[in-house]
């Protein structure tokens, strides 16, 4: 691009052959020793051979591996080609809205085909476990993005997908369920009448992503050829969503801009690791300054609120216990609208940056994030999906610092989905009926009681 182009572009765009050939993983940047997780029964640190019933050999590679960066398959490649690269933008128009000196950038995840970064790892696991002769994947889903992404990606690789949604989402998004159905899945409400961890919780009905992993972890265990496929938290989860970041670098050298702040918001912590990973590990190996900000809800508020502790990554205590921040693997979160971002833990490794303090993590409420989304949405076009909606509310913060400070600050953020499949939420907030649900003190003491016996971490 020449420089005037550049000057007016709103969109920097790769070629196909521009898609990373490999994954970036920050595990040997990292400074000192991961603490391990550790095996639900024994508590003592939980090898490979633990993980063999529900995952394929592949990915427990991944998982553990300390090679800095892991090959792409073709194969895998070769699907990403229907939707990547995908284009950074500048969000001029956001930019005059706020009056502000800052530049502001986002990575579009959404128009991948199940609408958001979800697919990214999706088509990876799926391709892992057909490779190693699985036949059938099981899952969770909170807003449907990662139950749809797996039913896409299993349908591609000749994959039965069998999902557990969370009831509210359920409720909340009866299309979501038609999609997966589109591609071939088979979607239950969860908690579900199917598995015994679904039958001991029918006192909550609206469900949680804690409830769901039971379910889906359950059957997976119990079938030799059914594996199990999470959507986020694990490494080699967010290893492969570490595309986002390596294409956002190009495109910001496109734009012959350096970012001064990162921003994306926090589920489980995938697609915030897929944008910052490549980013952080400049920052690690001293190659550049930047600041990265975690964005998520103040009804489940892990990062900020949450106890840095071993914890379960499910309700029923099935999966490896893992450190993180945790509100208490059977915090039932209030069935906001941000399905996505309603899970009682968060990635290990981003929770260890966020201890360390190279991440700052920040809470919002419904809606405060629906007005900046809605802000946005006028502004741009895009309809943010709730989750990185959280992540424009932080940015709308950066850009009002920015002309405080009278600097023109280089923002980016990851706008990781659309919310085409989330407008009841968007009818509740134009309505004036969302409410503010917050995680009161007493929460905090309740999963501090349901935290299991392990060893403390410093
Ligand atoms: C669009 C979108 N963004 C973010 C998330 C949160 O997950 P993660 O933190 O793994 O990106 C989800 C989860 O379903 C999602 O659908």
């Amino acid at each position: 691009m020449s420089e005037t182009q550049v000057k007016s572009a709103v969109k920097f765009v790769l070629g196909e052959q521009q898609i990373p050939t490999h994954w970036v993983n920050l595990m040997p940047d990292l400074p000192g020793e991961a603490p391990p997780p550790l095996h639900p029964g024994t508590k003592q640190p939980a090898g490979p051979d633990d993980l063999t019933p529900i995952f394929p050999l592949e990915l427990i590679g991944q998982e553990v591996s300390a090679e800095a960066e892991i090959e792409i398959p073709d194969a895998v490649r070769d699907v990403l080609k229907l939707w990547r690269p995908t284009p950074l933008y500048r969000a001029r128009r956001l930019e005059r809205e706020l009056d502000t000196p800052a530049h502001i950038y986002y990575k579009y995840e959404g128009n991948s085909p199940p609408g958001s970064h979800k697919p990214n790892t999706a088509v990876a696991q799926a391709y892992a476990n057909a490779s190693a002769g699985i036949k059938k994947l099981t899952t969770e889903t909170g807003a449907g993005q990662w139950g749809s992404a797996l039913a896409f990606a299993c349908g591609l690789f000749g994959l039965e997908c069998e999902v557990w949604m969370v009831g509210s989402s359920y409720d909340q998004k009866p299309y979501r369920r038609s999609m997966m159905e589109t591609w071939g899945a088979t979607v239950h409400r969860s908690p579900s009448e199917l598995t015994a961890s679904g039958r001991s919780q029918q006192e909550h009905p609206t469900g949680s992503l804690g409830i769901a992993i039971s379910e889906a972890v359950e059957v997976a265990a119990q079938n030799a050829d059914t594996n199990y496929s999470l959507g986020s938290v694990l490494n080699h989860v967010l290893l492969h969503q570490t595309i986002i970041g390596q294409e956002a670098l190009e495109q910001m050298a496109m734009a012959g801009e350096e970012p001064d702040v990162v921003v994306a918001c926090v589920g489980g912590g995938s697609n915030f690791g897929g944008l910052t990973f490549p980013f952080l590990r400049r920052v690690i190996r001293g190659d550049a300054g930047t600041r990265f900000i975690a964005a998520e809800p103040a009804a489940c508020p892990t990062l900020t609120r949450g106890v840095y502790a071993y914890d379960f990554g499910d309700t029923a205590g099935l999966t490896p216990l893992m450190p993180m921040y945790t509100l208490g693997h059977d915090f039932v979160p209030p069935p906001v609208h941000a399905g996505g971002l309603r899970y009682h833990g968060d990635s290990p490794i981003v929770c260890g940056l966020v201890k360390g303090g190279m991440v700052e993590a920040r809470a919002y409420r419904q809606n405060e994030t629906f007005a900046a989304a809605v802000r946005f949405a006028r502004a741009e076009g895009i309809i943010p999906a709730p989750e990185p909606a959280h992540a424009i509310r932080a940015v709308i913060e950066e850009a009002d610092a920015a002309r405080e400070a009278g600097e023109a600050r280089v923002i980016l953020f990851g706008l990781c989905g659309h919310g085409h499949f989330d407008l009841s939420a968007y009818d509740a907030y134009l309505a004036g009926r969302l409410e503010d649900p917050e995680f009161s003190q007493e929460d905090v003491q309740v999963a501090l009681a349901g935290l299991p016996e392990a060893p403390a971490l410093a």
